[in-house]
């Protein structure tokens, strides 16, 4: 049966501020799409909380987002991603898109010397959903993970570069480097804010794989585009879980824009 998708818009949760480098991508791709986000501020952040807790904080992410007439939903979170994306497929009667397969394909692709490095938070890269997306697609390829937890906290703090960064970089990516490795995942929504300073620690012969770009290539796949109407185009919603002075800040450097309006919701 064909769904009728007119009126109806792209969903996307993430445990936060980060989904927005998603969503930058996203408007940049298909700038005619309404998207309605929810960032989770009030339970933030999920990359360091166990598998249950995050399948059923996404969970109830998903049922705000449907609830709101969405045709797809978009999970813009690898921790999320990683652990829920399984058990929502399986739920939604709507496409569900992650992160990782569409990076994982894009690093399968373009590694020459088949050497993948995947960074992300402790939960991401524990779940080692990437190795399993990567090694599906090609077993042959080896795989270096490393969780780079204090990146998160750089990008919100805006410390994009600098000499602290630099340090902390070098500390986190100094032992995959020397795998020689051709490719790097940024498997986590903040990291291409560090994309430079990552870049200049691993060299510039490792291609950096962002998957907020990758994302949006795969949503455009999967997206009727025909079926959206002429009058919510470009009325995108933001929905919080908390409101805290500084989102708008750090909410500005994810977008690349200032976001005027954010609406607080209590799951
Ligand atoms: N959005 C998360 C991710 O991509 C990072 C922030 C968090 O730990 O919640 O894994």
């Amino acid at each position: 049966m064909q769904r009728d998708n007119t009126n109806k818009s792209i969903g996307i949760f993430d445990s936060g501020v980060g989904g927005l480098t998603v969503v930058k991508e996203i408007i940049n791709l298909l700038p005619d799409e309404k998207l309605i986000y929810l960032g989770d501020t009030a339970r933030v952040p999920y990359g360091i909380k166990s598998k249950d807790t995050v399948i059923k904080y996404a969970q109830s992410n998903a049922d705000f987002l449907l609830s709101k007439g969405i045709k797809i939903l978009v999970v813009a979170c690898n921790t999320a991603s990683a652990f829920s994306l399984d058990t929502l497929k399986e739920k939604l009667s709507i496409p569900v898109i992650g992160v990782i397969d569409p990076g994982a394909k894009k690093a399968a692709e373009s590694t020459k010397n088949g050497k993948i490095a995947v960074i992300g938070t402790p939960s991401t890269i524990r779940s080692e959903a990437y190795s399993r997306a990567i090694s599906k697609i090609n077993p042959d390829l080896e795989i270096f993970s490393r969780a780079c937890p204090l990146f998160v906290p750089l990008a919100e703090e805006g410390w994009h570069k600098g000499e602290i960064t630099r340090k902390i970089t070098e500390t986190y990516l100094e032992d995959i480097i020397k795998e020689d490795i051709d490719v790097m995942i940024l498997g986590c929504t903040h990291y291409p804010l560090l994309k430079s300073a990552i870049q200049e620690v691993a060299g510039e012969n490792v291609l950096l794989i962002d998957s907020a770009e990758e994302i949006a290539r795969e949503i455009s796949e999967n997206i009727d585009k025909e079926n959206t109407s002429e009058e919510i185009m470009n009325k995108n919603e933001y929905y919080l879980t908390d409101v805290s002075e500084s989102f708008i800040r750090i909410a500005g450097k994810f977008l690349g824009k200032e976001l005027k309006e954010v609406i607080l919701t209590d799951l």
